[in-house]
């Protein structure tokens, strides 16, 4: 199946549709990142191999992130291939990577022309020389975008976020005392944006798999069994109204409780 564009897929003549109306609107959330789970599951299940489902779950994100710009989030994060990924079968990085160059290209344009800046978190050692110019490219392209933020945790794992953060802050000679959570924020790949308000994975798993952990720390947490390629605009509202349900507290006692 080949990749068809996101954007201008012919199916996909009506714009997202709009939010349900029991949606409380002050509680949209600024960051939603999602771990996109469950495509070689999706495939096995439909007697496919497993590049199939991932490439069904690269055209999925056309959707939600149309969606989740319709709904006023203005950072969505992708988790897209882990360090500890490397660990699969060689075809399967090599096609994972083909999926997301091929992604690249048909995409960025039209994400270029929807104001959506694109940014990568995580590591550049071992992608394909011709991968990494198309992401420094895609990058380059949007950069000035300002309608919302995506960034593409690609070769990501957050321990060596932090370890590199770290590094970083002794490498340039920082004195202990300066050495704070600021300063180790300034230096992770999201420096500057908000943390995620909301974490969703899909395909029933509950577990972070090394993903965001230090901007996690007060993230509100979803999961639902639906694999990644069937998560549509309803499973992403019915995420949205359950954050919306939530009562953040942030370690503090609320008014009404005081
Ligand atoms: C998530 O789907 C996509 C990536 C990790 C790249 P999986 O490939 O992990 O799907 P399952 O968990 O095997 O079903
Ligand atoms: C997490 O999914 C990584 C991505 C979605 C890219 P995995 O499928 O790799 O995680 P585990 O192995 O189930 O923890
Ligand atoms: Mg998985």
């Amino acid at each position: 199946m080949p990749l068809t564009s996101l954007w201008r897929d012919a199916s996909r003549t009506t714009p997202a549709p709009a939010p349900p109306a029991d949606i409380d609107r002050t509680m949209v959330p600024r960051h939603v990142a999602f771990i996109m789970d469950g495509n070689g599951r999706w495939a096995r299940q439909r007697g496919q191999p497993r590049l199939f489902g991932h490439r069904a779950g690269t055209q999925n994100l056309r959707r939600i992130l149309e969606t989740c710009g319709a709904r006023g989030v203005e950072v969505v994060t992708i988790y897209a291939f882990s360090t500890e990924n490397w660990g699969r079968p060689q075809d399967e990085v090599t096609g994972l990577f083909q999926i997301l160059s091929e992604a690249i290209v048909l995409e960025a344009p039209a994400l270029h022309a929807r104001g959506v800046q694109i940014r990568h978190l995580g590591s550049m050692a071992g992608i394909p020389d011709r991968l990494a110019g198309r992401i420094k490219d895609a990058i380059r392209l949007t950069a000035l975008n300002e309608r919302l933020i995506l960034n593409v945790a690609f070769n990501y794992g957050a321990r060596a976020e932090i370890v590199e953060a770290v590094r970083k802050l002794v490498t340039a000679g920082t004195p202990v005392e300066a050495i704070d959570e600021a300063a180790i924020s300034a230096n992770l790949y999201t420096a500057g944006l908000p943390d995620p308000d909301l974490i969703v994975r899909t395909a029933g798993e509950f577990r972070l798999s090394n993903f965001l952990l230090w901007q996690a720390a007060y993230a509100e947490y979803y999961s639902t069994p639906t694999c990644w390629p069937d998560f549509d605009e309803p499973e992403l509202d019915r995420a949205m109204a359950a954050y919306a349900a939530r009562r953040r507290k942030f370690g503090g006692v609320p008014d009404a409780d005081g």
